[in-house]
């Protein structure tokens, strides 16, 4: 018996709706009319679906004590709270998985807007009219005027209706039940925010007589010829004009052209027109042909190299709904950081997203509004793409993004979904997507036959298993062996990371089968939050919940470019500036698949003690793509004991439309004259001063050897210091089973070392501070020796480690830590790495140079916090009142709070400073690697348990 209201049972139906008109292209009328219904509706939210009948449908109905939300938006991120909140989960769907039930409790929202049509609109008898709805999360059912239109479901994509037998000129009443669970969310499981709403456009348009139904531009290149073929097909007749190519042809007809080719570096687009009795609509052609061909994936002739991201939807406020200038900003933020290409992951974007990659040039990969991953619970048994009363759903969903989207140029490959396991309904979506559309190649990572996909794709792979699989030696069946290789998903970008890009670069690079890589992910999906700053999983009490998993991106919520973004960009710059080690030659190679380098200018400049000497211009030929060139560079100055670098850059020679002139694409740095050592006289002596021992400017406790003082610099704590809060990427994903050093730090409790004082020995040069440091309940330690003498102004310490015991792990840090008096110490100066953070494995991006910044500028606000902001191969700092010069060179960074308190906290806003800001002066950090999904640090990254000695140099600045 069922107790539910059959008046609701298409809320979990299987079916993929009813009423709707069928899918078309996406385009904007040049003289159709139409009418925007976005702005404010009455909103009422229900607890379950059929808590309330669907009286407030009908015209006379008074919502006037109805709340009102904006649309396009989610209702759980308006109200502050009272309809209900956002639930967060990676792949576990929050619901009990009995498919396609749902639970009773069933967040509904009735949506309600009244309108008039426009003055100046046609007479309703002229033509029909349309209501569109963009994006509605997850499940609706409308009524126009009473009159019930039919139920959707697929979020992420349009759905049409004919409304025009029922509309009025003025008084219009649209009703709309949005369902936050259908059925279709089994569908939905992407690792995201579930957020119910009415989340992209509402639009009502005019389809006047004649006007143009559906289209298809194919519009092709023929490298060899250097040909277009134009042919647009069209569902009503017309004709298709491009002034610019003198193109004036029928639908249907092809017309062959000299073009210049649409790609990613040159999205060269044609307005066209494509006009038929009763409308026009505007046309933007790429000329451009997709092929597999010699087992590569070609554009125009010739294999690509993606250097892509992931990209979700989002903003902070406003969730998924996304207005133009956002999207716009996040195509200029990819194309300013080297980006070339974009998985639309997991759903297709808002349209006017792929207008923007058309324009401005992105490769793209469009996925479908699929993943099923939360069936991975039970070994994917009952999966719904292998279940054939689902495939209706599933084809749906493949054809409403392919119809709305063919006309793209910038797409490239269609993605069936997202870890949705392997099934027939995939087959059935590939096949029908190939034979509607053979100009594209088909993409889906979760079939490792590849039984189904032109482009072997995997994600998170290994550095050692993607170089087996450039070599071809990965085997897998026939078809995936002659397949080329993507990594759909890699370097999971959550928090401080991800490590190890330009070792992945490299071996891209190295193989032609290996076309490129897309990072996990574009931007954090942090909600603004009052109390939080940015809220994560578990923020709102959900039940079930990922945390910051949600917070994996190159961006912080803000659209900030994280140190990640910045790194990637260096990694993947598209011109490659080399020195030879002789100081006196530099290599420019020219990484780009299309291009030659006469859109840039060179400069180059030296640089003493990092101080640059004045940039010049550099003359470089235009460099056809792959092909490389070795430019003598003027000499430099001596260094007079200094040390030298020269730095040569790229930069935008004019602006584009992404860019102004000037712009930074790549900079390549050699070290011509190395810094000479530095050296102090240990002319000094420990002298006993009542309970203090002086030696130099340093003023030590006589009994502990604890340093207090510097000239008239006080000095606190100072001593070894191994942990960091852990990251992200240090704890790893509770499902990896693999090594994870995070937790295992604290199991050995690294992050509680105690310090045994084994001696203070004032000697004839020197004060001798013995100490082993070690944790509570093991045997393994670190003897620890401080080691200080003066010439009189400067105070050198060296510190001498040696571990003892069986140490099976690496450390997080070693190097050692004191605190300054807040007051003194806002603002640094360095002589090193900069402007921004980097770690072992994340350094490619850091430029040597004279950098000064306060100390909020030195911290990098991941929205969990944790280790963070080191400065590398810093030879000099300066801050409250004290020079630390470094020997050999050293990682900095300084806080206003201890580790320990970065280290249990969950949000900035739990970071309060304090009187004392902590200094670290680091010889060695641990890697960062990208294990809070992915693989760990490359083991040349480890920072492993071995004797090591290092010093400071410390004297006071005026
Ligand atoms: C992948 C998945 C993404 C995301 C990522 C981890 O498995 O496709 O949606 O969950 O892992 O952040």
């Amino acid at each position: 018996m069922s107790l539910r209201t059959p008046a609701v049972d298409y809320v979990e139906s299987v079916s993929p709706g009813s009423g709707a008109l069928p899918p078309r292209a996406w385009y904007a009328s040049s003289d159709a009319k139409s009418l925007s219904l976005n702005g404010r509706w009455r909103l009422r939210v229900s607890a379950t679906a059929d808590a309330e009948d669907d009286a407030f449908a009908a015209e006379g109905y008074d919502a006037r004590d109805w709340a009102e939300v904006t649309v396009p938006g989610h209702w759980v991120l308006q109200g502050d709270g009272v309809f209900g909140s956002p639930v967060y989960t990676n792949h576990l769907y929050p619901f009990p998985v009995d498919p396609p039930r749902v639970p009773t409790e069933n967040p509904t929202g009735d949506h309600r807007r009244v309108f008039d049509l426009p003055e100046g609109w046609p007479d309703l008898s002229e033509g029909g009219f349309v209501l569109r709805f963009d994006g509605v999360e997850s499940c609706a059912r409308l009524w126009l005027n009473g009159t019930d239109l039919g139920e959707f479901k697929g979020s992420r994509l349009p759905h049409e209706f004919a409304v025009g037998h029922l509309l009025k000129p003025r008084g219009n009443v649209l009703a709309v039940r949005v369902h936050q669970w259908s059925a279709g969310s089994y569908l939905e499981d992407q690792d995201q925010w579930w957020l119910p709403g009415i989340f992209r456009d509402v639009t009502l348009l005019h389809r006047p007589a004649g006007g143009v139904l559906d289209f298809f531009v194919h519009a092709s290149y023929d490298h060899v010829t250097g040909e277009g073929a134009l042919r647009v097909d069209s569902d009503v007749d017309g004709r298709v004009t491009v002034p610019a190519l003198g193109i004036d042809a029928a639908t249907g007809e092809t017309v062959t052209t000299p073009v210049r080719p649409w790609t990613a570096e040159t999205p060269t687009l044609y307005d066209g027109e494509l006009v038929t009795e009763g409308e026009r609509v505007p046309l933007r052609i790429g000329f451009r042909t997709v092929e597999l061909a010699d087992g590569l994936i070609k554009v125009n002739g010739r294999p690509v190299l993606f250097k892509g991201v992931n990209r979700h939807e989002w903003h902070p406020e406003t969730g998924r709904a996304l207005d133009l200038e956002t999207m716009r900003a996040d195509v200029l933020l990819m194309k300013r950081h080297n980006v070339n290409a974009v998985r639309t992951s997991h759903y297709p974007p808002h349209p006017a997203f792929l207008d923007l990659c058309d324009e401005y040039g992105l490769w793209v990969i469009d996925e479908c509004d699929l993943e099923t991953h939360g069936f991975v619970e039970q070994d994917w048994r009952d999966n719904p793409v292998d279940d054939e009363r689902w495939t209706p759903a599933l084809l749906d969903r493949a054809a409403r993004m392919v119809e709305r989207d063919k006309n793209h140029p910038s797409v490239v490959i269609w993605s069936l979904g997202n870890e949705a396991g392997t099934g027939r309904g995939l087959t059935a979506m590939a096949e029908w997507i190939r034979g509607r559309d053979a100009s594209r190649l088909v993409h889906y990572e979760g079939d490792v036959s590849c039984r189904d996909t032109d482009v072997y794709s995997r994600m998170y792979a290994s550095h050692e298993e993607v170089e087996r699989i450039g070599q071809g030696l990965d085997g897998g069946t026939h078809r995936r062996r002659e397949l080329p290789f993507i990594l759909c998903e890699y370097a999971h970008a959550m928090g401080n990371g991800p490590g190890g890009l330009a070792d992945y670069q490299r071996i891209f690079e190295a193989h032609d089968r290996l076309q490129g890589a897309f990072v996990w992910e574009w931007i954090d999906h942090g909600i603004r939050h009052p109390e939080l700053g940015y809220a994560y999983g578990g923020d709102f009490g959900e039940e079930l919940h990922d945390g910051n998993f949600v917070c994996d991106g190159l961006l912080f919520p803000d659209r900030t470019p994280s140190p990640g973004l910045v790194e990637f960009k260096k990694v993947i710059e598209p011109v490659r500036i080399e020195g030879d080690g002789t100081g006196g030659t530099v290599r420019i190679t020219n990484g780009y698949d299309f291009s030659d380098l006469s859109h840039l200018r060179f400069e180059f400049f030296h640089q003493v003690d990092g101080v640059p000497t004045g940039a010049r211009a550099l003359a470089v030929g235009p460099l056809a793509p792959g092909g490389s060139a070795e430019v003598k560079l003027p000499a430099g100055p001596d260094g007079e004991g200094d040390e030298v670098q020269w730095t040569v850059r790229a930069l935008l020679a004019e602006d584009t439309s992404w860019a102004p002139a000037g712009h930074p694409v790549a900079w390549g740095q050699e070290t011509v004259v190395p810094r000479a050592p530095v050296t102090v006289a240990a002319s000094r002596r420990p002298v006993p001063d009542g309970p203090s021992l002086t030696l130099g400017p340093g003023v030590f406790d006589a009994r502990s050897g604890a340093l207090k003082r510097i000239g008239g610099v006080d000095v606190t704590r100072l001593r070894l210091d191994v942990w960091r809060a852990t990251t992200d990427n240090d704890d790893g994903a509770s499902w990896q089973d693999d090594t994870r050093y995070g937790p295992l730090w604290r199991t050995y409790g690294l992050h509680r070392m105690r310090h045994r004082l084994d001696g203070v020995e004032p000697g004839d040069d020197a004060l001798t501070v013995r100490t082993r440091v070690a944790p509570a309940g093991r045997e393994t330690g670190l003897r620890t020796v401080y080691r200080w003498t003066s010439d009189g102004t400067r105070l050198r310490l060296t510190v001498s480690v040696a571990p003892e015991g069986d140490w099976t792990l690496p450390l997080p840090r070693i190097g050692v830590r004191f605190g300054l008096a807040q007051a003194s110490a806002d603002h640094v100066q360095w002589f090193g790495g900069g402007p921004g953070e980097a770690y072992p494995d994340t350094r490619a991006a850091s430029m040597l140079g004279w950098w000064d910044g306060s100390i909020e500028e030195l911290q990098t606000p991941y929205v969990r916090p944790q280790e963070n902001g080191a400065r590398a191969d810093v030879r000099w700092a300066e801050l409250g009142g004290l020079r630390i010069d470094g020997d050999p060179a050293f990682w900095f960074s300084a806080r206003r709070w201890t580790t320990e308190q970065l280290d249990a906290a969950r949000h900035l806003t739990d970071l309060t400073p304090g009187d004392t800001v902590w200094v670290n002066l680091d010889h060695g950090q641990h890697g960062i690697g990208s294990q809070s999904c992915g693989p760990g640090p490359l083991p040349r990254y480890f920072l492993n348990a071995e004797p090591v000695e290092f010093s400071f140099v410390f004297s006071v600045t005026d």
